[in-house]
């Protein structure tokens, strides 16, 4: 039997208000991002992903990020990050303070083609200067691997080849990995596989594992990431927004809230508020257009 005790504390990366955002086709005004970073902030997350310096013709929804770094209230002990494609985008994040980019790339050529306009290889061309200059600045850097299970263009994607770019992001020099399921398709079979052989490259502390819920699956993957593996940060999104313009089909994120209950349920020491996460999840909802997807979002408070 799992004893809880042994299992670490799960460390939450909150992105609703990149990844949760990026693909609402409603533009949010400036100030409900604002608000709705800085409700972020009062959950007990220690790490926000607050914007995105990508182009905002790839990303409508993004192009106010510079702006939504300007306005936030900065609470301490939240870290505050921002994805960076580019050197463009890191002298954006720069200008911006932010504590922390992650540059993003994928373990297969399609999707990272339709997503950032190169090949995995040129990504990591492109990612050189910005890890060497960001780490002189003295910013943490994060490294997404998108499609590390499934592909929207070439399905299944084999762990040779995450590993392939999980070696190349390690010699550049990137602080952790965010392992990303971009379409949502993984199941507990597909984590227990690529963890088995990530684990002995790299250490576990450096993993995150970045869940989507398009099949209902973002859950139970989370808990074998966690239980059986003893990976304790998980990026999710408040409300369970999310997906990725370019990965057509890709359902939101595991929700904070939803993952959060879980890992409690389970005996996971978990510290967050849930009551300021709907807080923060109500000052979005109405101006979506539509509910937020996440399970306990949905559960009537009882009088
Ligand atoms: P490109 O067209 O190859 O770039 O785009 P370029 O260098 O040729 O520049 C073209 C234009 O873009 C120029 O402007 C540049 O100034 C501008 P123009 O002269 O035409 O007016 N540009 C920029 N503008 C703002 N910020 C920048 C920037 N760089 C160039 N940093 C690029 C390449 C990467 C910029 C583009 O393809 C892009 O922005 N893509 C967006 C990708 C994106 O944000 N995808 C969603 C996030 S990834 C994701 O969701 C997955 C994840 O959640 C994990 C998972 O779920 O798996 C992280
Ligand atoms: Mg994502």
């Amino acid at each position: 039997m799992i004893d809880p005790t042994t299992l670490p504390e799960p460390r939450f990366v909150e992105v609703g208000a990149r990844d949760g955002l990026q693909n609402e086709h409603v533009p949010i005004p400036l100030e409900v991002k604002v608000a709705f970073v800085d409700a972020l902030s009062e959950t007990g997350v220690r790490e926000i992903e607050a914007g995105a310096f990508v182009s905002s013709k790839a990303v409508p929804q993004m192009g106010g990020s510079f702006e939504v770094f300007e306005n936030i209230r900065r609470k301490e002990g939240v870290k505050y990050s921002a994805l960076v494609p580019n050197e463009e985008g890191l002298e954006r994040a720069l200008e911006a303070e932010v504590d922390k980019i992650a540059v993003f790339t994928a373990a297969s050529e399609t999707f990272n083609q339709h997503n950032i306009n190169c090949s995995i290889a040129q990504s990591i061309e492109r990612f050189r200067p910005v890890v060497a200059r960001a780490k002189k600045a003295r910013l943490g850097v994060r490294a997404y691997i998108s499609t590390a299970f499934y592909c929207p263009y070439e399905g299944h994607v084999k762990p040779s080849a995450v590993l392939a770019v999980v070696d190349r992001l390690v010699a550049l020099g990137v602080d952790e990995l965010s392992i990303g399921d971009t379409i949502g398709r993984a199941a507990p079979f597909d984590v227990r596989v690529l963890l088995e052989s990530l684990l002995r490259r790299v250490r576990v502390e450096t993993v995150y594992m970045h869940f989507h819920d398009t099949y209902g699956m973002a859950v139970a993957n989370a808990l074998t990431a966690w239980g059986e593996y003893k990976v304790s940060g998980f990026d999710s999104s408040a409300g369970g927004l999310g997906g990725c313009p370019y990965a057509p089909g890709a359902g939101g994120n595991v929700a904070t809230e939803d993952l959060a209950f879980a890992f409690a349920a389970s005996h996971g020491r978990v510290t967050l508020d849930f009551a300021k996460l709907k807080a923060a999840t109500s000052l979005l909802e109405p101006h979506l257009g539509h509910a937020m997807p996440s399970h306990l979002g949905k559960l009537v408070p009882k009088a």
